[in-house]
């Protein structure tokens, strides 16, 4: 994105140039819903990205604006202080405040600056738009004040952020692939330890792309209570094997042990999540070989997992990934948090361009909407410019 615009912007609103930060949003091959489970997830950065202009001001209070957010709907400006009772009204500049907010319970306060936030990361479409604006307010204040934080410290910022100021309870892995993104790699992250490892993803003869039902999801209460249901089981497991703290810990046996004790749908859904762990681990076998058409057959087997047992998908989405594989895609899938956003499909060069047409086609006819498409460009993490 060509930042020039909101430079000048912010000397025209502020009177003097500010630095400029970037974090990017994230794509995630396989791994779903195992981050807060303690499980793998394979994440890779991406060339959308948030980007923010900022300036300490000397005051202990913030000016912001965020040109992109509709503005029919909320503010473009906001202005409000760093303490807990001052939390700004809109929903963007919520964000900022909740960032500040989490470093100055780590002791690190932050005084008054001016920030704009824009950027192109599609909102509501699974890649991360959120964790992009917490990673980048989070790294541009932690550089601007000389806070200290690590970049695991600010990915748990972001994480805590959204615990606390948004009210999703969310894993790991969105702020991590911000924060730790590398062009060219994906990251296997194991979110129990945080220990992590760059898998460079090459696909020779494949090509990665998201296409978009523009169907935007929130996430929120249905995306917690899928939390709840695993938690519930972990208890229940952990009655007679409590060194289980979380379902990573678990084994399809243990959950079997537990099948009278817990609800059919804690059940079901703790099953897919054990089931996605394992499915993680052997993809990531089946792509050191090179195997791409069965690493696909594992997307869609987590697909069929995400509708059926975890039922985050949406007929949107369910209709995508059917066309994928009447097309010969080797691997599609609803990717993030689900219930609308992208389908990620790993596509054989040679079928790529029919499948596009085909899928965006058939897609406007089925729902009268036009789905948006996006190679995917896998690229660095949070940055200054
Ligand atoms: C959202 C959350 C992540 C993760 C995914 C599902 O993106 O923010 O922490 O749980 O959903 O894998």
């Amino acid at each position: 994105m060509d930042t020039s615009k909101i430079q000048a912007k912010f000397k025209e609103l502020y009177g003097a140039e500010g630095a400029v930060y970037t974090s990017p949003g994230r794509i995630n091959l396989i791994g779903e819903h195992t981050d807060y489970n303690g499980g793998f997830v394979l994440p890779g950065a991406i060339d959308k990205a948030i980007y923010c202009v900022i300036k300490p001001n000397g005051t202990n209070k913030v000016r912001g604006y965020a040109p992109d957010e509709n503005p029919d709907k909320v503010a473009l400006n906001s202005e409000f202080g760093l303490e807990e009772a001052d939390k700004p009204k809109e929903r963007w500049a919520q964000y900022i405040f909740g960032v500040a907010r989490e470093m100055a319970k780590k002791g690190r306060k932050v005084p008054g600056f001016d920030i704009i936030i824009s950027g192109d990361v599609p909102l509501g479409a699974g890649m991360s738009s959120s964790a992009a604006l917490e990673s980048c307010v989070g790294f541009a204040l932690n550089d601007q004040f000389a806070l200290g934080f690590d970049r695991f410290e600010l990915a748990l910022t972001g994480q805590a952020t959204e615990h606390n100021y948004v009210g999703v309870k969310c894993g790991i892995m969105d702020q991590f692939a911000s924060c730790f993104g590398k062009e060219g790699s994906l990251i296997r992250l194991d979110c129990r330890s945080l220990e992590y490892e760059y898998f460079p993803f090459d696909p020779k003869g494949y090509k990665l792309v998201l296409i978009n039902t523009c169907v935007a999801h929130m996430l929120g209460g249905e995306y917690n209570e899928r939390r709840e249901s695993c938690e519930r089981v972990v208890a229940a497991i952990a009655e007679k094997h409590p060194e289980v703290k979380l379902l990573r810990d678990a084994s399809l046996d243990w959950l079997k042990e537990v099948s009278s004790k817990v609800s059919a749908v804690d059940y079901i859904r703790s099953e897919f999540v054990i089931e996605e762990i394992q499915r993680l681990l052997d993809t990531c076998e089946l792509l050191k070989k090179g195997d791409y058409e069965a690493a696909g057959r594992k997307m869609y087997e987590t697909h069929t997992g995400l509708s059926l047992k975890y039922t985050v998908s949406c007929p949107e989405l369910d209709f995508l990934n059917e066309t994928a594989k009447e097309c010969g895609v080797a691997g599609s899938r609803v990717m993030g948090g689900g219930f609308g956003g992208c389908t990620i499909n790993l596509v054989k060069d040679s079928l790529y361009d029919g499948f596009i047409q085909k899928a965006t086609e058939a897609y406007e006819k089925q729902f009268g909407i036009k789905a948006k498409v996006y190679d995917v460009v896998i690229k660095d993490g949070a940055r200054k410019l």
